[in-house]
């Protein structure tokens, strides 16, 4: 969470920061920052609220500079108010920081700093802390101070004395940085860097980079230089734009047919799943015993969909477990168990923080990650990446269907590493899958269709989703989609849970979307959809458009899906979801890509 930004170079550092937090936003978007050092000193100009509000109060101040350090906040310690915002100054020390210092009231009372600091902010005691330690040398006084520090921290540094240079260190919250045609940057993810060179590195933990307009140099704690290992963006500048859509979250739901197509496409090698590239050996694939899914939010609800798959097609057992609940459940995962982290970011503290503990545990890893050289995919064994590109909406779309892409490759794999499958299964299985960017585009052509049908919702204060088994997995995703930017609230329910309490709920004005697309569920999730209309409830029903319905007039509305077999019925009925979604959030009139107090990465437990 937060956004990081610090630039030093031959130009104006005001303007290169300001783009690049609006890059950035969605990382957090409480507040917003920057401070400039030259030669007439340390200049900051920090508000409450949206970057677009910072930039009209930087065009009232006269701030010069070509070094400079920015940031956006999603607040952890503090409200949210222009003396919480970041960047904070203590002395001759002026940082950004990322993450939360776990024992800041512990340094406030070792180094008697009650009644001097101006924030409520955990950040602002390091900066009194570097201050305490600084004697004109900014590795000594960064070393010292980061030994004192308990918690997770990506910070960029600015000391007076020291023109034109940015000093940086982080332990778990993330930091890139690059040198550009003109000068150096840092940034807490590539999205701001990619307008200016392709080539960047990740800061290893508890290094100490300094920036300068000559470039980069990194430094361990004990002060010996260390060589950066360079990498390549493989993404253009273009894909973070909005390409004309209003708003990120459309155009990352239209791009599904591609992105989910170069997931697949360049994983299958005659005709069948293929992870040599990613260096996946089978026999950890074949020898598993069980698998244990970590993930949170949508990445979860991507493995819920993995977790029907592989039971179903492998036998064998899956356990989803929400990353921030594993460590707190005496998890039981070992050498015979099969870890899966999945994360669009690649930083959610909570599953790299399970996936740390696994691999302790002995367990095999394989990390589904879409940002390349991510902390998730760096402490992992193996990793496959999604080829999402950059998703800069907060609410996940494409990351989640191309997670669901390898999910359903790594099954295929699994089977044929089993010899659970004979060629033709293989084949079918993966011509199917090969199916699904044509069959998105089909769903994406009905846009004004499902956008109607969004509007048949707009006005409800509570929806319920209902569905079974596989159906049941897509509409919790669906309902997380609703709830984050509509601010409606909704509940996915396995319909044959409504009896058991929830069906009380359910009232005439109650809308309720039912998926129904496994055949072998289909009897019992109608009969439930009967049991809620006669408690009055309108009925959406998302069906396969080859289903016959004796009696489709008692459903308010019916969306026909386009056909594919049972297993990959997902693809089609969650991409409608996330436009009835989207569309319910635009009519409303809602920041779509920013829903309130969230933020794109969750990089503090
Ligand atoms: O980056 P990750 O995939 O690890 O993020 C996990 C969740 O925070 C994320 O999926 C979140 O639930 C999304 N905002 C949902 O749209």
């Amino acid at each position: 969470m937060c956004g990081i930004i610090g630039y030093t170079g031959k130009s104006d550092a005001k303007d290169i920061m300001l783009d690049a937090l609006e890059l950035l936003e969605y990382r957090g978007y409480d507040s917003a920052g920057i401070a400039l050092l030259s030669k007439e000193g340390t200049q900051i100009c920090k508000r409450a609220g949206r970057v677009k509000d910072l930039r009209d109060l930087c065009a009232q101040k006269n701030l010069v500079g070509s070094c400079g350090i920015g940031h956006t906040r999603w607040a952890t310690h503090g409200g949210v108010c222009d003396e919480n915002a970041h960047p904070h100054r203590f002395g001759k020390v002026t940082l950004i920081h990322n993450g939360i210092i776990e024992n800041y009231r512990e340094l406030v009372e070792r180094y008697h700093l009650q009644g001097k600091l101006s924030s409520e902010t955990d950040s602002e005691v390091v900066a009194a802390v570097l201050e305490h330690f600084y004697t004109g040398d900014p590795y000594s006084a960064i070393r010292r101070t980061v030994l004192k520090l308990k918690g997770t921290f990506a910070l960029a540094i600015l000391f007076d004395d020291q023109p034109e240079k940015i000093y940086a260190v982080r332990n778990v919250s993330p930091i890139v940085a690059a040198v550009t045609t003109d000068g150096a940057m840092l940034s807490s993810d590539v999205a701001a860097i990619v307008p200016f060179t392709a080539d960047y590195f990740v800061m290893p933990e508890f290094h100490v980079v300094c920036l300068s307009k000559d470039g980069a140099q990194m430094f361990d704690l004990a002060g010996d230089h260390v060589e950066i290992e360079w990498l390549k963006v493989d993404w253009d500048v273009s894909r973070s734009s909005k390409g004309g859509y209003p708003f990120f979250m459309e155009k990352e739901i239209m791009e599904q047919p591609k992105v989910v197509g170069d997931t697949v496409l360049s994983r299958i090698r005659n005709g069948k799943p293929d992870f040599s590239k990613e260096g996946v050996p089978d026999h950890i694939l074949a020898d598993c015993q069980r698998i244990c899914v970590i993930a949170c939010g949508t990445a979860m609800h991507a493995g819920l969909v993995g977790k029907s798959l592989i039971q179903a097609m492998i036998g064998i057992h899956v356990d989803v477990v929400m990353a921030s609940e594993f460590m707190y459940n005496d998890p039981v995962v070992d050498s015979d168990t099969l870890v899966i982290a999945i994360s669009q970011s690649g930083e959610t503290i909570d599953t790299l923080e399970a996936l740390k503990f696994a691999r302790k545990c002995g367990s095999p890893s394989i990390s589904v990650v879409n940002v390349k050289g991510a902390s998730i995919a760096r402490a992992s064994e193996y990793v496959i990446y999604t080829c999402a590109g950059p998703e800069i909406a907060v609410a996940s779309t494409k990351a989640y269907t191309t997670q669901l892409a390898v999910l359903y490759l790594l099954t295929a794999r699994m089977a044929m590493a089993r010899g659970l499958w004979s060629e033709e299964e293989t084949l079918g299985y993966m011509s199917e899958l090969s199916r699904v960017p044509e069959v998105m585009e089909k769903v994406l052509s009905q846009k004004d269709e499902i956008h109607r049908l969004a509007g048949t919702i707009i006005n409800a204060r509570d929806v319920f989703m209902i569905g079974r088994g596989l159906d049941y997995s897509i509409l919790l995703e669906g309902s997380l989609k609703l709830k984050e930017v509509s601010y409606i609230h909704s509940e996915a329910y396995a319909s044959g849970e409504l009896k058991h309490g929830t069906i009380a709920l359910i009232t005439e004005d109650t809308p309720v979307i039912a998926v129904v697309t496994q055949e072998k569920l289909k009897s019992k999730e109608l009969s439930n959809i009967r049991e809620v209309q006669s408690r009055g409830a309108r009925v959406l029903l998302l069906i396969k458009e080859d289903e016959k319905l004796e009696d489709d007039k008692r459903f308010a509305n019916v969306f026909r899906l386009p056909v594919m077999e049972d297993a990959f019925m997902v693809m089609p009925a969650s991409i409608t979801l996330q436009l009835i979604a989207y569309f319910v959030s635009l009519d409303k009139g809602l920041d779509v890509d920013k829903p309130r107090n969230l933020a794109k990465v969750v990089t503090v437990e």
